[in-house]
């Protein structure tokens, strides 16, 4: 792959230096990130006047259909309304650990640097035990559970969009026997004392759906506890906020493990806490 990188880049810039000032053919995008056949470029404003013809080129030499502007990713269903560069067909099949992963890459977020915790979430989960995960995405951390362990899933994802996908892919992988999914709000879902593990793949407002996360969760089960966290309360954060609000619920905290996931802002970290919980 890194062969591969080292070629592309000297062709895409010898390409382009016929057509652009030489000043901008050093500010030309040195990484991108490739899901399935779209492209998603970080382009400098400086750019602008260029971009589509940019795009075009690193598609083709790249081998791409699509082309996405690097954007912002926000609200409550971390959407990336990514800007089309080049092409128009923005969904695709990204294959990663044998998981078929069917998703609209302009809508929906799928971060490479996210790609250790979906292989991770494989390699802890338990041939048959009950996994709840209360934020699906397009299964992202749960696809593998129940495809490389056999576990059993609920996956609830509150966007209708998201969840079509979701729904996509439980068949794709052909793990319909064993994974259901809900399009609902998480705080809505009706089943309680029921998992064996419940994963909270979500960011910066995690700590709220920790109570709806113990009541889903069995006596015993561990929680997979994802939140953003600035650097100066770490490393108590987030183990010392999930570890109160399990107490005032009537629940003893264990942590088992704890990893940073990638870095979210300045100085702002996306962590998971693996917590096994007790009811007392
Ligand atoms: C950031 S994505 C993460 C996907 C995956 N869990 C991961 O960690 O890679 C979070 C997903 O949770 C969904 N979501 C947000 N709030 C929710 C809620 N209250 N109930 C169910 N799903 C929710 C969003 O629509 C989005 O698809």
């Amino acid at each position: 792959m890194a062969k591969r990188t080292q070629l592309i880049k000297p062709r895409i810039r010898e390409i382009l230096s016929h057509e652009l000032p030489p000043e901008l053919v050093n500010t030309l995008p040195k990484h991108w990130v490739q899901i399935g056949e779209v492209l998603i470029l970080p382009l400098r404003p400086e750019l602008e006047a260029y971009k589509h013809r940019i795009a075009e080129v690193y598609a083709r030499v790249i081998g791409a259909k699509t082309v996405l502007r690097k954007g912002r990713i926000g609200g409550e269903f971390r959407e990336t309304n990514y800007e089309v560069l080049y092409g128009s067909d923005t969904v695709t099949v990204h294959v990663e650990n044998g998981i078929k992963y069917k998703l609209d890459v302009a809508k929906i977020m799928f971060s490479p640097a996210n790609v250790k915790e979906r292989v991770r979430m494989a390699e802890v989960a338990k041939p048959g035990e009950l996994v709840v995960d209360m934020f699906a995405g397009v299964g992202h951390l749960s696809l593998p559970m129940a495809v490389h362990k056999g576990a059993r899933v609920i996956a609830i994802e509150k966007s209708p969009y998201t969840f079509s996908f979701l729904v996509e892919n439980i068949e794709l992988n052909g793990v319909w026997d064993r994974m259901t999914a809900y399009n609902m709000d998480n705080r809505d879902f009706p089943g309680e004392n029921i998992a064996d593990r419940v994963l909270m793949g979500y960011v910066v407002t995690t700590h709220e759906f920790i109570p709806k996360a113990l009541s889903i969760a069995k006596d015993e089960a561990v929680i997979h506890y994802h939140n953003t966290v600035p650097e100066r309360l770490m490393p108590k954060e987030p183990f010392e906020t999930f570890q109160r609000i399990a107490k005032e619920h009537g629940y003893e905290t264990e942590k088992l493990n704890e990893l940073i996931i990638k870095r979210y802002a300045p100085g702002v970290w996306h962590v998971v806490v693996d917590v096994r919980v007790y009811k007392r």
